[in-house]
């Protein structure tokens, strides 16, 4: 068995060791563990359906991501992706790749896409350390596992899980830390996922979100955010929906930075 196929089946073997329910016979024939089946999911809001076309994926993290996401992070004075990656890995305790000292971290990325923010943690986490991906949607999912480099050539190992972020499938206080960027704004329950994503943090672990900003606090700017989530299922957190979220689930430590119509939030877990 080469060294790949070994790593492979021994990261497999840890995500489903982190499962509340591993299934007997797990599905993997895509390349990542499919957790939801066949199955019709519920009827997905227009945002979603976006994210399940086989296009998006193809051009999601070099055209898609930096332009959508710089602009909304105040481009040219907003940060790029490379300094987003970094500041994400310092907030959710990782080093930064090259470093010698990197901790053998387990990290949640949360709605991963194409594993574009998976594979940025991964580079913050040392040997030993596992990074899952999960995501709901086949497409992205497809274009992750294609674009991560085989186990075995980094420290961590990276895997991804197709399932659904509002109902997290990990042990409670599994994951020294999560990560959800770019899809708070895209679940149809926000809290319950925040629920879910508190639950599998282990005490001391650290939660990182990048997500929509209301640009204004105004009763009009408001009501168009609820217009917005309603016609395409896109929600428009307000300034400090989020931050109280977290201070409401015991989180310590909170920190926010604000752009344009984006927001960074993190907080530690009691
Ligand atoms: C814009 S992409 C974000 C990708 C990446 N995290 C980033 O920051 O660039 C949003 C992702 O959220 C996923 N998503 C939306 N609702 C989901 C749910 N309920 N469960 C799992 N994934 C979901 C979509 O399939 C999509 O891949």
């Amino acid at each position: 068995m080469s060294e790949s196929t070994m790593r492979g089946s021994s990261a497999l073997a840890r995500v489903l060791g982190l499962l509340r329910e591993p299934p007997g016979e797990p599905d993997v024939t895509a390349g990542y563990l499919d957790l939801l089946g066949p199955a019709p999911q519920r009827r997905p809001s227009l945002a979603q359906s976006a994210m399940e076309s086989t296009f998006l994926p193809q051009i999601y993290e070099r055209v898609w991501r930096p332009i959508g996401f710089n602009v909304a992070k105040g481009w040219p004075i907003g940060p790029d992706t490379a300094t987003e990656h970094a500041m994400t890995r310092d907030w959710l305790g990782l080093s930064q790749p090259g470093r010698a000292a990197r901790p053998p971290a387990t990290v949640l990325d949360v709605a991963c896409g194409p594993g574009n923010i998976t594979r940025a943690l991964a580079g913050g986490v040392g040997h030993g350390g596992l990074v899952v991906g999960l995501d709901a949607s086949q497409t992205m999912l497809t274009r992750a596992v294609a674009d991560t480099p085989p186990p075995g050539t980094g420290d961590a190992d990276i895997h991804y899980v197709r399932g659904d972020a509002v109902d997290l499938p990990f042990r409670d206080e599994t994951f020294d830390a999560v990560c959800c960027f770019g899809a708070l704004y895209l679940f149809d329950d926000p809290w319950t996922a925040l629920d879910g994503m508190t639950r599998v943090l282990r005490p001391g672990g650290r939660l990182t979100i990048l997500t929509s900003r209301h640009p204004l606090p105004l009763r009009t700017v408001r009501l168009g955010g609820e217009l917005i989530r309603r016609a395409t299922g896109y929600t428009v957190f307000g300034d400090r929906e989020v931050t109280r979220a977290l201070a409401d689930r015991g989180f310590t430590r909170i920190r926010q930075r604000r752009y344009p119509l984006m927001q960074v939030v993190g907080g530690v877990r009691h």
